[in-house]
């Protein structure tokens, strides 16, 4: 049975209790993190930390543990659970106190909840076959660059994407793709050069896709982080994903049209090499 952390306590998962009053429960007041493992290591670990101080900052919420505590935390539910490729979910939230839309954040002690997952992340059946992708219109909120547990939607275009046949959904929002559910969204051009949406308010500052753009231009692939439609999207040479949980996820098909003829492209496959292999070396 997995160990868990919650509040302070590492305790067998049907142990782990919050409360019902919990604002992450009742309000969907809270943020997450999904860290990756491989080799029993974190992958991109300060990147992940960084994006929740700034998760907690957008939100008014209180930061009551340090770095340090965290990593350790990380560490100890890897070890524990003798997690050799996976994840480590983080998820915090503003407390528990009786419901009311208003809260004094000063009289809420934040709720941490870690948890594992082990799976394969390297030889997978998506870095194999690659992903069929369908559109949706993306009706989130307008603060979708905070990391918050407020998942309704993107749960529902997976399903959706399943429902007909597909595996993942990509949101379109006036004419233009946002990012996928859980995932930002990457094209390549026929030149050869990567196209992804530029950081706002409309997409999820990902780990993965800052790292793998790093990666991609040190070894000289041309970046174009410009908005892109979802046309020019099924008329790319290739397309992907990225996230922590996939790393580079090719795109085979996006609307029943086939990219880079219904297998994993070649530039994709190179750069979820790339974004491997260097995301190990400086692995924690
Ligand atoms: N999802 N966009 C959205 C909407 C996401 O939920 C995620 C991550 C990403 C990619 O971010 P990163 O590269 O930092 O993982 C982009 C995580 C993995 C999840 O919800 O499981």
């Amino acid at each position: 049975m997995r160990t868990v952390y919650v509040n302070g306590a590492y305790v067998p998962e049907n142990e782990a209790k919050v409360s019902v009053f919990d604002r992450g429960f009742l309000f969907g007041d809270g943020i997450y993190e999904v860290a990756a493992v491989l080799g029993s290591k974190l992958i991109d670990f300060p990147a992940h930390m960084a994006r929740l101080h700034r998760s907690a900052d957008e939100l008014g919420m209180r930061f009551t543990v340090s770095d340090d505590e965290l990593l350790a935390i990380h560490r100890e539910l890897v070890s524990r659970n003798n997690v050799d490729e996976g994840m480590v979910y983080l998820q915090m939230t503003r407390g528990a106190i009786d419901r009311d839309f208003l809260f004094d954040t000063e009289k809420l002690t934040p709720t941490l909840v870690l948890f594992t997952q082990s799976r394969p992340l390297i030889d997978t059946a998506t870095a194999k076959n690659g992903l069929k992708i369908i559109s949706i219109p993306d009706l989130r909120w307008g603060r979708c660059d905070i990391k918050t547990v407020q998942l309704l939607y993107p749960s529902l275009g997976k399903m959706e994407a399943k429902s007909r046949g597909a595996d993942d959904a990509w949101m379109v929002r006036d004419g233009m793709v946002t990012e996928g559910t859980s995932n930002n969204a990457f094209i390549v051009t026929r030149e050869g050069s990567i196209v992804t949406r530029p950081l706002s308010n409309s997409i999820l500052p990902g780990i993965t896709r800052a790292a793998l753009m790093t990666y991609a231009a040190k070894s000289g692939t041309k970046i174009e982080e410009r908005e892109f439609s979802i046309e020019e999207a099924r008329d790319a040479a290739e397309a992907f994903i990225t996230s922590a949980s996939v790393f580079v996820g090719p795109v085979i098909s996006i609307d029943g049209v086939e990219l880079s003829g219904g297998k994993p492209g070649p530039v994709t496959l190179a750069l979820r090499k790339t974004y491997i292999e260097e995301s190990l070396t400086r692995a924690v």
